[in-house]
């Protein structure tokens, strides 16, 4: 059966030594207590190691939040999935819409990103979704399913077995404007859907699909209660463990 992750996203918050208390303090809070979720953050670059080793990652796994779409060599300032790995990382957030906005990533480059991530051991947590402007005009779903095809639709069931998704419309993030549990829901359920016409159900029923947008400890029992969101991928609200910790709980 799929599993209910909770993910933090910190983007680029957080110094070395700010990182390393935050990512130590959530991991005192988890000690000792049993929950129903999968936990993640996703650091900058530079914390993954340390943030590795000052944690228990039996109970808190590491993301970073990119990866090169090369593997090795002459690409100043890149970071491989391979790099990534090796600091004890078992994730990589691929695709977010900060990314696609600012840094003018496609689905090409996500493609490559992906099966990188892959080769090297790494569970990609693949972000989705539309612009506000998308949505207004009825394009959501078109959006979300091609977004997923042009980069993911190339990998094998096997392969996809190791994706997560997340939903993330554009317009939730950082807004505080979030999508009702209703609308993600009925995306969640549309994405299972276009899994089930390629993958077939096997595929389908066992992918995570995260919802971020303004997630927070106000709306995510809300969120988390319905069928098809499987956790969260949590932008602003992971950045201190009083605001992620019942977020985690919310399961
Ligand atoms: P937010 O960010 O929770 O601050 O809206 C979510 C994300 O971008 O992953």
């Amino acid at each position: 059966m799929r599993k209910n992750i909770v993910a933090g996203n910190w983007k680029m918050n957080n110094n070395l030594q700010e990182g390393i208390a935050l990512a130590k303090e959530l991991n005192a809070a988890l000690a000792g207590k049993t929950v129903n979720c999968d936990v993640v953050i996703g650091t900058p670059f530079i914390h993954l190691a340390s943030v590795a080793s000052a944690i228990d990652t039996g109970k808190i796994g590491v993301a970073a939040q990119n990866c090169a779409d090369k593997a090795s060599g002459a690409y100043t300032g890149e970071v491989s999935a391979e790099m990534v790995a090796s600091t004890g990382a078992k994730y990589v957030i691929l695709g977010h819409s900060e990314r696609r906005a600012y840094y003018g990533e496609n689905p090409e480059m996500l493609k490559e990103k992906t099966l990188l991530a892959l080769a090297n051991g790494l569970t990609p947590i693949f972000c989705i979704g539309e612009m506000l402007e998308e949505r207004e005009a009825g394009e959501h779903f078109n959006i979300v399913k091609w977004q997923i095809e042009e980069s993911l639709f190339d990998l094998s069931a096997k392969e996809f077995g190791k994706i997560v998704l997340a939903y993330e419309p554009v317009w939730a993030i950082g807004t505080g404007k979030t999508a009702t549990a209703d609308q993600a829901q009925e995306m969640h359920a549309f994405i299972r859907d276009v899994l089930d016409g390629k993958y077939g159900k096997d595929v389908s029923d066992n992918t995570s699909i995260l919802y971020g947008g303004s997630a927070n400890a106000a709306n995510a029992k809300e969120l988390f209660s319905k069928p098809d969101v499987d956790g969260g991928l949590i932008g602003g609200a992971s950045l201190g463990v009083d605001r992620f910790m019942p977020i985690i709980e919310a399961f």
